[in-house]
């Protein structure tokens, strides 16, 4: 149990004893830690309720409390109940953590299935940095999740079905150049459709046939199938390598084709269940303007009837849209994969999208925990929207091979004698893992400026830095002389430096569950920088391997399960941490 678990409920106890009912007493981390390390403010939300003087009502309380020898408790201000834990309860408590492989997280998930809809890119698109982040926050999303025992369902649902096809076949029939498409194949891909699509804006016939091409295809014709089918298996190698880079797999790849046999079924079940009406030819869905106003509300742009936007599921010319396929998404998803929960880790633009999708299911009886998990853009060192210098958008497959490469010379800086093929497995891990640290520190909602030199910073809230502190924290085994167990260690903690150390590492199993309260893994990298932090003050006030034996040994434990904690909650982000660097 956390200390935070443990302080909660022998509160719950005490106000119980003295209101003669059970109520919530939520404690908090302190704020400040002259107050001591918890704080609860229940005194003061029952003494309003109730119509009496909180400082009073905490006194009773605290004449009521048994905290047992986790440490002590007083009251200040109005009312707050400020707990301060001993230094014997830290030592106590860490050498337990040694002992879990768990690091005292508690699994606040079991029972509850989710399915994890993210990257999703578009095929025969390049992907680009917007995809950026919804890959990286899904994937560690995805692994917070699957830790605190959820059971979580991965799906890529690429764009395996857009309009952009047309331009693909028709470009593919007239100006591929097969010896590029073998060298790499998106890449081409990306020429033939960009060069359609140019042609287009000169030529509007052109379009017309590209149309021509989409219908055909649309209607199971072979030729146009076949290519399809090319194109969808060449973007799909090409976005495995980069996932293979970025360490992020799916257990699925149901694309939007694969809804498509259900499509028109779907809209005549819409139809005779009153779901949808017709409306100048197509079939639509209206909300009545009563859609829910529950995700991220100062971000969404209300444009003006906003909510009365009906949610159109099949053209007038009979095709289907990306609503529809999404309808028949979630109804796979909770017919077949019985999903508790889903959600999707998608842009903000497409806020409205997916309230009107959430409330359509809800009247449609299809019931799940509904989340979009949106975020903001990425933006270059100018402020605005990330662009290459002539202008087109930045590849995701770009940004990793420079990472890589800037953080092998700033590793050959730091550490010159570092033998060659070390140093480019630790590029690797230090380079993929700035780029995921510099998008997991963020509040996904902000916008945020994409900086090479400040993501790769060995001294700053970077990726860089808290590996060298995992580095810096296993280099001390390095040097240990002979056998050390951790958890048979007697921890005995005394100075300032380590029981804020052990003060933290106890918080690791409280913070961990409320990150998926809003989907926030920048609470993760918060903590994990201020732990490297007091790991280094620890560290510097705090000699470890000459120490005498009982205190070097209290210290070296400590310092293990530093650097475990570290390493498990980089993990947790999808972040790896190379041995030396
Ligand atoms: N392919 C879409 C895009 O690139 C994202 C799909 C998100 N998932 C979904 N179920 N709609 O914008």
């Amino acid at each position: 149990m956390t200390l935070l678990s443990q302080i909660e409920s022998a509160l719950a106890d005490a106000f119980e004893s003295v209101l003669g009912e059970k109520v919530a007493t939520p404690v908090v981390a302190a704020a400040d830690l002259r107050f001591g390390d918890y704080q609860c403010n229940a005194a003061m939300m029952q003494a309003k309720n109730r119509r009496t003087n909180p400082r009073a009502l905490a006194t009773q309380v605290l004449e009521a409390l048994d905290l047992g020898s986790i440490g002590t408790a007083d009251i200040a201000g109005p009312g707050f109940i400020n707990i301060r834990v001993s230094p014997e309860t830290f030592s106590a408590h860490s050498a337990v953590l040694l002992k879990d492989d768990r690091l005292g997280v508690p699994a606040t998930g079991e029972g509850r299935r989710v399915v994890i809809d993210f990257s999703a890119p578009n095929v025969a698109k390049p992907m680009h940095v917007g995809h950026i982040r919804s890959t990286i926050l899904g994937d560690a999303l995805s692994r917070i999740a699957r830790f605190l025992g959820f059971e979580v369902i991965t799906d890529n649902h690429i764009g395996d079905w857009g309009t952009q096809f047309g331009m693909i076949l028709h470009g593919w029939k007239t100006r591929l150049d097969e010896a590029a498409l073998a060298a790499d194949p998106v890449t081409e891909l990306v020429r033939v459709y960009r060069s359609v699509n140019a042609e287009t804006k000169e030529v509007p016939e052109v379009l017309e046939v590209c149309k021509a091409e989409l219908v055909k295809l649309q209607a199971g014709d072979e030729e146009n199938l076949a290519i399809w089918h090319r194109c969808v298996d060449l973007s799909k190698q090409g976005l495995q390598k980069i996932y293979g880079r970025l360490d992020v797999s799916f257990d699925h790849w149901l694309g939007e084709s694969y809804y498509n046999e259900r499509l028109p079924g779907l809209v005549e079940d819409f139809l005779s269940q009153d779901l949808a009406r017709v409306s100048d030819g197509a079939v639509c869905v209206f909300s009545g303007g009563d859609l829910p106003d529950e995700q991220d509300p100062f971000r969404i742009q209300k444009k003006e009837g906003w909510q009365d936007n009906p949610a159109i599921i099949r053209k007038a010319d009979g095709g289907f849209l990306y609503a529809t396929t999404d309808l028949a998404t979630v109804e796979h998803r909770i017919n077949v994969w019985k999903a508790d929960e889903i959600w999707y880790v998608v842009g903000t633009p497409q806020q409205l999208h997916f309230r009107q999708i959430f409330d359509i299911c809800r009247r449609w009886g299809k019931s799940a925990g509904f989340h979009h998990i949106a975020f903001g853009s990425i933006l270059g060192e100018d402020r605005k929207l990330m662009k290459t210098r002539s202008g087109d958008n930045v590849q995701l497959a770009d940004v990793l091979e420079e990472a890589v490469e800037r953080a092998g010379r700033v590793i050959a800086e730091k550490n010159p004698e570092l033998d060659e093929a070390i140093r480019e497995e630790v590029a690797e891990i230090v380079g993929i893992g700035a780029v995921k640290f510099a998008e997991l520190s963020q509040h996904r909602l902000t916008d945020y400026v994409f900086s090479w030199d400040r993501m790769l910073a060995l001294q700053g809230d970077t990726a860089p830095y808290l590996q060298y502190s995992f580095v810096r924290i296993r280099s001390i085994f390095r040097k240990l002389e002979g056998p050390f167990a951790a958890e048979s260690a007697s921890l005995q903690l005394k100075e300032e430096a380590e029981i804020h150390l052990a003060r933290l590492l106890a918080r690791y199993g409280e913070v961990v569950p409320t990150l998926l309260d809003d989907h926030r893994p920048n609470l993760l990298a918060n903590y994990l920088l201020e732990l490297a932090r007091a790991f280094h003050s620890f560290f510097e006030a705090c000699p470890v391997l000459k120490a005498e034996p009982s205190v070097r040994d209290s210290r070296l434990a400590l310092c293990e399960l530093a650097s475990r904690v570290l390493e498990h909650g980089l993990g947790l982000l999808g972040i790896r941490c190379p041995e030396r660097m």
